[in-house]
């Protein structure tokens, strides 16, 4: 015999009793979150996080702990976001791009610019580098000095004094190139890259 059917449990919430429930309030375990975090830092830097042991009596939250804190690590797509945000205010606001493509999927986001003399011309991808070998690469073209792109200029002393006015770092001031039509002059675009400028002696 049912003394209670199927729809007559009162439950206000049942899905506080599933397995991948993670409580919005989480009471009384402020220093073993702090343990797991200082445990995990090193894992953030690139090597290996400490090896960990949870131990309690059941229920006490040691399986909510870690959910709580890997729920952090989760933000760091974010980072990339943000600076995606920070190169395109730097490539419009500074250089004088304006922005053509800026679709989201997920924690991707496809951005580019344009010359705003040729918007539908060659558009440039303002790209994260999540990819460790894309980072790699493009830290190693950064301390040999060499520019990730280059952009022709009519007017590259004008250009420049523009963009030292805007406050760029220029790493190189315009220099005529010997045996060459080309004026160069290089600056750091604040993401991580050289961009050279370049005028062409007609
Ligand atoms: N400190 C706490 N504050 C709020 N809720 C808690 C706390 N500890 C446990 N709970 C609640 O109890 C439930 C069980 O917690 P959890 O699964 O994290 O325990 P556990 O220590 O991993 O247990 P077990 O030893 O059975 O694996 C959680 O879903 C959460 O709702
Ligand atoms: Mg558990």
């Amino acid at each position: 015999m049912n003394y209670l059917n199927a729809d007559e449990i009162s439950f206000r919430n049942r899905d506080i009793f599933e397995i991948k429930h993670v409580p919005e309030l989480f009471y009384n375990r402020e220093s073993q979150m702090k343990d797991i975090a200082f445990a995990l830092k090193p894992g953030l830097h690139g090597a290996g996080p400490l090896n960990t042991i949870l131990r309690g009596i059941p229920g006490t939250g040691k399986t909510t702990a870690v959910r709580r804190i890997f729920a952090e690590v989760q933000v760091a797509p974010a980072a990339n976001k943000n600076n995606q945000g920070k190169a395109l205010e730097f490539y419009t606001e500074i250089l004088g791009f304006v922005k053509k493509a800026d679709i989201t999927a997920g924690n991707y986001r496809w951005l580019t610019v344009v010359s705003p003399e040729d918007q539908d011309g060659t558009q440039l991808v303002l790209e994260p580098n999540g990819n460790p070998a894309a980072k790699a690469y493009q830290e190693a073209l950064f301390r040999q000095g060499i520019p990730a792109a280059s952009f022709f200029v009519d007017d590259i002393r004008k250009e420049y004094e523009l963009l030292k006015n805007r406050g760029v770092k220029f790493t190189m001031e315009p220099t005529k190139l010997p045996g060459t039509p080309a004026t160069i002059a290089v600056l750091d675009d604040t993401c991580g890259n050289l961009i050279q400028i370049t005028q062409l002696q007609t």
